[in-house]
């Protein structure tokens, strides 16, 4: 017969998948009973109905039915009381070590917004796919919607679930639902059909900036944002939200968008973004015999780059299967590695991870010639 000591000591396996700590460390786990080779173990979840239960389930049979004498686990849920609720917000915040005005991660954490002269430059599409990149770089990612005019990154992502808020009385915390590692969080959970008048006005600020200090990422390598296009008072004032952001412009190479998108570049410099660099998107066509074809004219990168003064980090073609697949919320990068799209922004990706953020250095790379 297993013991109880076991049993708990198994569970320590066992992670929540989004609040990404184990059951033990956050004391969710409740009556444990042992009968012969019977266990049964029940868990109190934040919320009713969690999406996550079969998570949990196949998680405790991994963790317990290999013991020496188990031969069936039982698992139980329940809901917490607001009073173990508070407790384990308060045990979550602890490991923020640094609270700013605006969006609350870790110091550590590097973020990147994906900026864009206007809509429709494939902005959304990049952010979700390089999300995905950088997660499969085995970094701790997050992935922030934050355009209040098309919130499209859970749809992209097929994140259905809706994000959990746990209050402690005083303020909310809302933990965001996780696909894969990925975490996703969009400010259009939190919008109804009356509230766009929010985004107007001195209410403005105010809102988005207990929304961005109200989300719960835990520990982060890199959280992406998808910016609002554009330069208006939304862009301005998530801008200012997000202390110590990297930014991307993101262009098509058409040179008539060009001039657009030098103001999103101006707009992120002006709000204290270290600007990182200008992506090209939809490039190019690669046809089946391998010839290109500049579908969207040509140059508008190099010209964006050139007139910032800002390196231009990748050039990504065009793939009608990105956004199919987007569309059934699979983003190309993992479901099609190894399509020239999906290889693009991976590349993408391992270029800004080999950037790092130094006071008036540019980028630094490792160069390849000095390992011995
Ligand atoms: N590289 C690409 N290849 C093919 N289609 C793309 C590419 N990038 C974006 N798209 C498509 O272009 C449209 C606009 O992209 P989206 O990411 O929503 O742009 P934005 O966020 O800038 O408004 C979508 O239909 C998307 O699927
Ligand atoms: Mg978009």
């Amino acid at each position: 017969m297993a013991s109880r000591e076991e049993i708990l000591r198994a569970l320590e396996d066992v992670i929540d998948p989004e609040l990404g700590r184990s059951v033990i460390e956050l004391d969710m786990v409740r009556d444990v009973f042992v009968e012969g080779a019977r266990v049964g173990v029940t868990i109190a979840l934040t919320v009713p109905g969690c999406p996550l239960r079969a998570s949990f389930q196949e998680q405790v049979d991994r963790a317990l039915l290999p013991l020496d004498g188990v031969d069936e686990v039982e698992l139980a849920f329940d809901v917490m009381s607001p009073e173990e609720k508070a407790a384990l917000t308060a045990r979550l915040r602890g490991g923020v070590s640094e609270r700013t005005p605006g969006i609350s991660v870790d110091a550590g954490t590097r973020v990147l917004a994906v900026a864009s002269g206007k809509g429709g430059v494939g902005k959304s599409s990049l952010a979700a796919n390089l999300a995905a990149a950088f997660s499969e770089l085995g970094q701790r990612t997050g992935v922030l919607d934050a355009d209040v005019y098309g919130y499209s990154i859970p749809h992209m992502l097929g994140i259905h679930q809706r994000p959990v808020s746990v209050d402690d009385g005083e303020r909310a915390m809302i933990v965001p639902p996780v696909r894969g590692d990925l975490k996703v969080m969009s400010i259009g959970f939190f919008l109804d059909e009356n509230t766009p008048v929010m985004w107007r006005g001195p209410m403005l600020h105010r809102a988005l900036e207990q929304f961005l200090s109200d989300v719960h990422w835990g520990e982060l390598d890199t959280l992406v944002v998808d910016m609002p296009p554009g330069t208006g008072d939304v862009a301005i004032s998530l801008g200012q939200l997000l202390p110590r952001a990297e930014a991307i412009v993101v262009t098509t190479p058409h040179r008539a968008s060009q001039q657009v998108a030098v103001r999103a570049a101006q707009m992120a410099r002006k709000t204290n973004m270290r600007l990182l660099g200008v992506v090209e998107n939809m490039a190019y066509l690669t046809r089946e015999d391998g010839s290109r074809e500049e579908l969207f004219g040509a140059g508008g990168g190099e010209a964006l780059a050139a007139e910032v003064e800002a390196p231009l980090l990748g050039r990504i073609p065009f793939d009608p299967r990105l956004g199919a697949l987007a569309d059934e919320g699979e983003p190309i990068v993992l479901a099609e590695p190894e399509a020239e799209v999906s290889r693009a922004i991976a590349s993408l990706a391992e270029t800004v991870a080999a950037t790092r953020r130094e006071e008036g250095v540019g980028i630094v790379k490792p160069l390849p010639l000095v390992r011995s």
